[in-house]
């Protein structure tokens, strides 16, 4: 059984079927999914979700370019989710400096408040960091978020980096970008990090892996993902993915979903 650790069912365009985008991941062999939110509204879509489908768990949280003008209502509202049985992250999280809709201020503010909630909660974090590895690095370690760890979600940067968030128990996310015909990290990382350390993840509906670049990605392309982490480290797909439902399992603390097929 393959995993999808980092899927947007609750993005506009993939909610209008998400019925069908699930069907046609589990004909492909998906069978568990985690949905992160990106703001207040997306955070209770994926909530919901995971109420309705038993192999469907959440993540509340705010993305850094998301949280304008958000307050005390909203982290109040995360506060009061967080121990939901079906949510098993804050995420996602972090920093994007790609984008000016906030300032590098706001964000950190934001980063901070919902580590915060995560420690409290005991649940592990997902992060978005773009453009800001360092500063996403930096925050992490200053704020102890080894105590809970989480997932470096798509991760972009070196191996090196990689090596450092492993330090702060955090695993490396990997998806589409694996695939590209041009990618140079991403294919060091998936070959030199233990796969002890390693999540599956399509980021949809963005970050289409090839040969579907442009096209609106879906988990049902999760075995495209698979199939060339195995390829680069040379192991068989049945191996890879039972490992990656244990890490996932160990890192979200989800039980149940033994690998039988
Ligand atoms: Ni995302």
């Amino acid at each position: 059984m393959y995993v999808d650790t980092h899927c947007h069912l609750n993005n506009k365009d993939l909610y209008a079927k998400y019925k069908q985008v699930m069907d046609e991941a589990m004909q492909n062999g998906v069978g568990l999914f985690i949905v992160p939110g990106f703001d207040l509204e997306t955070s209770k879509i994926a909530v919901e979700l995971a109420e309705k489908y038993e192999n469907i768990y959440a993540a509340i949280g705010f993305h850094p370019t998301e949280i304008k003008g958000y307050g005390k209502e909203e982290y109040k509202w995360l506060e009061e989710n967080v121990n939901h049985p079906k949510v098993v992250a804050i995420g996602e999280v972090g920093y994007d400096f790609h984008w000016d809709t906030t300032t590098e201020e706001e964000q950190e503010e934001s980063f901070i408040r919902q580590i915060e909630i995560a420690k409290k909660a005991n649940k592990p974090l997902i992060i978005h960091s773009r453009d800001a590895m360092n500063k996403t690095y930096l925050t992490l370690k200053e704020h102890h978020a080894e105590l809970i760890g989480g997932v470096m979600h798509s991760f972009s940067g070196s191996y090196e980096m990689a090596k450092e968030f492993i330090k702060l128990n955090f695993y490396i996310g990997l998806g589409g970008p694996v695939t590209f015909t041009n990618a140079k990290d991403p294919k060091i990382v998936a070959e030199k990090i233990d796969i002890n350390y390693l999540l599956t993840e399509t980021d949809s509906p963005y970050l289409t892996p090839h040969p579907y670049r442009g096209k609106e990605n879906g988990p049902k392309y999760i075995p495209l993902i698979v199939q060339k982490i195995c390829e680069i480290k040379q192991i068989s797909s049945d191996e890879f993915a039972d490992k990656i439902l244990e890490n996932t399992k160990r890192l979200f603390k989800i039980k149940g979903w033994e690998n039988n097929d």
